[in-house]
């Protein structure tokens, strides 16, 4: 069977799944479909959607969860755009797929429709607002912000006198510690092939004074520092014993329950990590803490900015009503209380010194800078394809299939090929 008939049975699915799940609503009343996260993210929503209803009576909000993989939603909502389905008329899109998705005229413009409602841009951190823009023109709204965080565990390196790493050098010391309180795992981080992968990769770079593009847009993929820090985190699995080889084939999720039943010393991962962690029945609730990522000698430490915006699909029949539903998702209300139940930090600066976020992520305070510095990826159409490319070769080199020389001198030729191939040379950041 061909993509195309792929597709036609994805969507034919979606439309069933949802006639299935909602009853015809009464006469008079508009039916939209918002697509997002499972699991706690979707239950959160169907709270937020009842309140919703109760505000828009004239309006009904079906719920689409989606996988929580990056990369799988990403081919999900690839395969449902591409047909130019109307199904689902409000995403929650990744950060990285504005500029691609509207470059190919599947995402409404909104910059009428904030300025006609007033929204103060000025308020958003500039790195979402960066990521939701393509030519200039707004396709989506931020909606929650990300930025790599380490987890410690402040309570095993208080017992031994320790101070929790700052550098990569550091990092390399943690096998003493997790031998010392016998812990499985030294430092744990997503290392399957798949975009949280980048993320931490990128941060190591950048954390160490290289990087993809150098600032005028110049591909630097293959550069020694890069090496160098592609050569530690190999290190750490095969040398140091920091970190298992099963990084290879974690993902945040994985992640987060292997620190939460104590089995780490220290984690890589998001900020919705911190509320689970200290939830009931986690062995960790209490006993952690949160730093700024590790860097390099001459580095400083960088976050990758992630996060997700709100976008309405431009095939959507109903933009008015979708846009309803995107503007009452981003009142500052129910982005604080989002971030209150769900530790997805907002979109906005002024929330950061908000004293009841503040006293529920103590972190926040010393962090906030860390929000506001978190440097995107590549803001570019061409993302998913740089992406994909970084992601085999990092994951061969975390598997040893190639050596980080290998890696990013493959990398680098396969990248400028397709900068190439597209005209884009020189033109990325
Ligand atoms: C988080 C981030 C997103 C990133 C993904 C990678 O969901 O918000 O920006 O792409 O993790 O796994």
């Amino acid at each position: 069977m061909g993509l195309f008939g792929v597709r036609i049975i994805l969507c034919c699915w979606l439309a069933l799944v949802l006639s299935a799940c909602e009853a015809a609503p009464p006469a008079g009343v508009i039916s939209l479909v918002m697509a997002g996260g499972s699991g706690p993210e979707e239950a959160f929503a169907r709270e937020q959607l009842t309140e919703f209803h109760r505000l828009h009576p004239h309006l009904r909000v079906a719920y689409q969860s989606t996988p929580s993989s990056a990369s799988d939603r990403h081919t999900l909502y690839v395969t449902w755009l591409s047909s130019h389905s109307p199904e689902i008329d409000v995403l929650n899109l990744d950060v990285i797929w504005v500029p691609e998705f509207a470059a190919a005229g599947w995402l409404l413009p909104l910059d009428a429709r904030v300025t006609g409602a007033g929204l103060p841009l000025d308020e958003f951190l500039p790195a979402g607002l960066a990521c939701s823009r393509y030519q200039g023109r707004l396709h989506a709204l931020p909606w929650f912000a990300d930025a790599g965080l380490l987890y410690y565990r402040q309570d095993l390196y208080g017992a031994a006198g320790l101070d929790p790493p700052r550098t990569f050098a550091d990092l390399l010391k943690v096998r003493g510690l997790k031998k010392r309180f016998g812990r499985p795992y030294g430092f744990l981080f997503p290392g399957q092939t798949y975009e949280g992968l980048v993320c931490v990769v990128l941060e190591c770079m950048w954390s160490n004074g290289g990087g993809i593009f150098d600032a005028a847009g110049r591909l630097t993929l293959d550069q020694p520092r890069n090496r160098e820090v592609l050569q530690a985190l190999v290190n750490l699995i095969y040398q140091e014993e920091v970190s298992p080889l099963a990084v290879a084939t974690f993902q945040e999720e994985d992640c987060r329950h292997a620190f939460e039943q104590g089995y780490a010393v220290l984690m890589r991962n998001w900020p919705y990590a911190y509320p689970l962690l200290n939830q009931a029945g986690s062995r960790v609730a209490g006993k952690f803490g949160v730093l700024p990522l590790v860097h390099g000698p001459e580095g400083r430490s960088v976050s990758c900015f992630g996060g997700g915006c709100l976008g309405i699909n431009a095939f959507s029949r109903r933009p008015d009503a979708a846009w309803e539903l995107v503007r009452f998702l981003l009142t500052r209300k129910n982005l604080k209380q989002r971030a209150q139940k769900l530790g997805m930090l907002p979109p906005l600066r002024s929330l950061y010194d908000d004293p009841d976020l503040a006293a529920q992520f103590p972190y926040l305070k010393s962090l906030k800078e860390v929000f506001i510095q978190a440097r995107p990826r590549p803001i570019t159409p061409l993302y998913s394809f740089i992406s994909h490319i970084l992601q085999v070769h990092f994951s061969r080199a975390l598997t040893r299939q190639e050596t980080p020389r290998e890696a990013l001198e493959r990398g680098q030729a396969e990248i400028a090929g397709v900068l190439r191939r597209f005209g884009q040379e020189g033109a990325a950041k």
